[in-house]
């Protein structure tokens, strides 16, 4: 497939590496104690992984499939393997992108994708709301970073209309669901904005991938703004209960971060176990849309039952913030639910703004119909 001219900077970029010889690619292999097994079956004796006791395959022989536990080496030595080829490709395939890697960890994959992309003379935008993650990423990068106002798309039209004419690329970086409030970004609007000012759009899908989207794929789905994000990142460890962090996007920006993203350059490979994990519970995405459907009716019911207002498209996220104010009142309402058997934690700052400490609950496909019954009359009660 041809490059698209969008990302010309990106691709000359890696032209540049090519010519001096220092493209680096991922070359996918197995791993049997110190034997690297090549795509095409041949052996190598390994003398390049950091397993210097030589214990990773020994601690993961406890482990019901006897993998190796770590991946030992990072993903561009020796770390990479083609099961995590395997979990990209899912990734890829459920994000209808040309490309996917994985990370360590979500925070490893938002704060270092943003990090690499936004260069020198580039402009990034940031919800005020955007996690902490994204916040580190704008902070190591080396482009310009203005925050707009949460949700405020007069704000930021205005921002890039002053002040886009300054800069190379425009990014604008936001979470798709903000963890603390249960929002979802407009993203419909985001997309228009960044067709009208050039400006590229960098979302972080973590609480949403596997539960919204008919296909569980995520914000970008269930809004229809799928093929006008160009960088989507998420997390294995929300709704696919496993570890890790992966950017979906067009295969010359996941090239580039293969470049350039400290990360995925200076940090050991996703563990074995949790690509494992990972890689089941996107089947399980497939074969089971009913868990979604599940959680997305609980997230419904509870929200209706306590009379709690949202834009209907909002409704459905399983995260519902109930407001309090006072840190202290917070905790105590907190204790008081913990008594009566819940655990529902307080969130004060500076997780959110001062006086807007909240209880915050986050619901699951596997709450009986029961518990959410307590929730509510547990809430009801405060
Ligand atoms: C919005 C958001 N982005 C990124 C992350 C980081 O993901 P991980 O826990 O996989 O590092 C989190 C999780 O805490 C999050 O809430």
């Amino acid at each position: 497939m041809g490059i698209d001219p969008m990302w010309d900077d990106l691709s000359e970029s890696l032209s540049d590496l090519r010519r001096c010889g220092r493209l680096r690619k991922l070359t996918p292999t197995d791993s049997r104690g110190v034997r690297l097994v090549l795509e095409d079956g041949s052996e190598l004796v390994n003398f390049g992984s950091n397993d210097y006791l030589g214990l990773a395959a020994v601690v993961g022989e406890s482990s019901p499939d006897r993998m190796s536990a770590g991946a030992t080496a990072s993903a561009l030595v020796c770390g990479w393997t083609r099961r995590h080829q395997c979990l990209a490709d899912r990734i890829a395939a459920l994000e209808e992108t040309e490309a996917a890697v994985v990370f360590p960890s979500g925070y490893a994959a938002c704060s270092g994708t943003i990090a690499a992309l936004g260069r020198s003379g580039d402009l990034i935008l940031s919800d005020q709301l955007n996690h902490a993650s994204l916040i580190d990423g704008c902070r190591l990068s080396r482009a310009d970073c203005i925050v707009y106002p949460h949700r405020d798309m007069n704000s930021l039209a205005e921002v890039l209309a002053r002040c886009r004419g300054q800069y190379g690329r425009a990014w604008i970086v936001t979470n798709t669901v903000f963890s603390m409030d249960g929002h979802l970004a407009p993203l419909a609007e985001l997309a228009d904005i960044g067709d009208q000012f050039d400006a590229n759009l960098i979302v972080d899908e973590a609480h949403a991938t596997g539960v919204l989207g008919d296909r569980g794929s995520g914000a970008c789905e269930w809004l229809g703004v799928k093929d006008r994000v160009a960088v989507r990142i998420g997390t294995l460890s929300k709704a696919l209960g496993s570890q890790g962090g992966f950017v979906a996007g067009p295969g010359v920006v996941i090239d580039y971060l293969l470049n350039h993203c400290r990360p995925l350059i200076y940090s050991t490979s996703l563990a074995l176990p949790a690509v494992e994990s990972a890689i089941e519970a996107f089947d399980r995405i497939e074969r089971e849309p009913e868990r979604r459907q599940r959680v997305r009716t609980l997230a419904e019911r509870v929200r209706m039952s306590l009379g709690l207002e949202c834009d209907p498209v909002e409704a459905v996220v399983p995260i519902l913030p109930i407001p309090v104010g006072q840190d202290g009142r917070a905790v105590e309402l907190s204790a008081r639910l913990r008594r009566s058997g819940l655990y529902v934690p307080a969130i004060r700052p500076p997780t959110v703004p001062d006086g807007q400490a909240r209880l915050r609950v986050s619901l699951s496909a596997s709450h009986s119909d029961e518990m959410v019954q307590r929730l509510i009359a547990g809430l009801a009660t405060l």
